[in-house]
């Protein structure tokens, strides 16, 4: 029976947590309708970290709804297609196969050898907002550094930098369970036209092969098998988006957070050895990423609940978190915090591939804002991007003298 929890987007956007709080009471595993969608909304920690493990929940949803259900229009088929060629949409086989190819370009050391670069990228970017007294954080900051980092790693040119931030808001709009297919329609031509960038890009490397990870997914290689042109498309639009559009949100939020206690912000400032845990506890506490989701495979009883072939699990990441059966005081954001666990990264087989980047990058970026802005007070309350899944600000205005 379908429950009927009402939420507004507007309240949603402000405090999504209250929400997840009165579902999880009704029931960790819920039935009911949420936005534009139907299906079982997920709140409990246990409960979300056993679906993302487990096999019977599923992400392509073509293999499990009845075609006469999908009803897609041809307009928005070509996004439709590259989004099913991205890993985070597939499933084992497949998704073992692009996982390991796109790893082995990938690897947690060369993660660790980007350090360096992380920094100098942060030093330029302080330097560039010296001479001011007043900063938006993410137009002059948080928004930079991961576009700079992740494109450097795919080896996007500097010149063409500008062009993702049109394509990356199209792709989370596309993602988002709460978009009309008008919205879909719409953000349809940016993804193909970020989709040809990339096959340009692609076949230049064919020709002349550089020091960076295009030039690695081309000779990445795998038991004799290669990654086709459309999924090295989609693995570089996978990559790129993932490793801006939630980074910016960590860093965003993390520091807006510590604004917000300035008893944490002293506690940080004076003990940088705090600066790990307290990215575990940004994390947690406002996830960058609120929800995912998976399809059941097949009929089965999943905790007293019977589940069908094709029901939609739309599995709240920040509603884990906020779970008291988990996590003491939940509501209460507090960077000492020991064992800190979170859903954040989600878990399982799809767990986030630039876990490592965006420690590393959000664990930097904390340090810096902490070292080079002095006094810095917020000049008005942001306001929080109007998406579902991803939970950033618009702006973040402050006032700060740079040292
Ligand atoms: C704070 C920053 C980040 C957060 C919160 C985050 C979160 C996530 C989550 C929740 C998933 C899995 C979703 C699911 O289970 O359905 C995921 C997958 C993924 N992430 Fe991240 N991510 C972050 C940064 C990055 C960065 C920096 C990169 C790469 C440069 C990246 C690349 C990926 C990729 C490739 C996947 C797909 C993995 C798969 O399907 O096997 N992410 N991320």
């Amino acid at each position: 029976m379908k429950n009927q929890l009402k939420i507004n987007s507007e309240f949603f956007y402000k405090d999504p947590y209250s929400f997840f709080r009165e579902a999880r009471e009704l029931s960790p595993v819920l039935y009911t309708e949420l936005f534009q969608r139907t299906g079982w909304l997920v709140t409990g920690y246990k409960e979300a970290e056993s679906i993302l493990k487990d096999s019977r929940f599923i992400k392509e949803e073509t293999k499990v709804v009845p075609q006469d259900k999908q009803t897609i229009p041809k307009s928005i088929m070509p996004a439709i297609s590259l989004n099913r060629k991205m890993m985070l949409f597939r499933d084992a086989p497949d998704h073992t196969r692009l996982r390991n190819l796109v790893n082995k370009a990938f690897t947690p050391k060369m993660v660790e050898n980007l350090r360096t670069t992380v920094n100098e990228i942060a030093d330029y970017l302080i330097t560039n907002m010296r001479g001011k007294a007043t900063h938006e954080l993410i137009s002059d900051f948080s928004y930079l550094l991961p576009v700079f980092v992740i494109t450097d790693l795919l080896g996007v040119p500097k010149e063409d930098r500008d062009l993702f931030r049109r394509w990356s808001d199209a792709f989370i709009k596309f993602i988002d369970f709460n978009t009309t297919i008008e919205d879909l329609e719409l953000v349809t031509k940016d993804i193909v036209e970020a989709s040809n960038y990339f096959r340009n890009l692609i076949s230049e490397r064919r020709r002349q092969s550089k020091e960076d990870l295009i030039s690695s997914l081309i000779h990445a290689e795998e038991s004799g098998d290669k990654l086709t042109e459309d999924e090295m498309i989609a693995s570089c639009l996978l990559l790129l988006i993932a490793g801006h559009e939630t980074t910016v949100n960590l860093i965003t939020n993390g520091y807006y957070l510590l604004l917000k206690h300035p008893q944490q912000y002293k506690v940080l400032k004076n003990d940088r050895s705090l600066i790990p845990s307290a990215i575990e506890e940004i994390l947690r506490f406002e996830s960058p990423v609120i929800f995912t989701s998976r399809w059941a495979a097949e009929d089965f009883d999943f905790l007293s609940n019977s589940i069908k072939k094709g029901d939609l699990f739309m599995v709240s990441l920040g509603g884990a978190n906020y779970d008291s059966s988990v996590t003491n005081n939940p509501e209460e954001f507090d960077i000492t915090r020991k064992n800190i666990k979170h859903l954040s990264f989600s878990t399982g087989p799809h767990f986030c591939l630039g876990a490592p980047l965006a420690r590393l990058e959000g664990q930097i970026a904390i340090e810096k804002l902490l070292h080079h802005l002095d006094n810095p007070v917020l000049i008005e309350e942001p306001t929080r991007r109007a998406n579902v899944a991803f939970r950033g600000f618009n702006h973040l205005r402050i006032r700060a003298n740079i040292k």
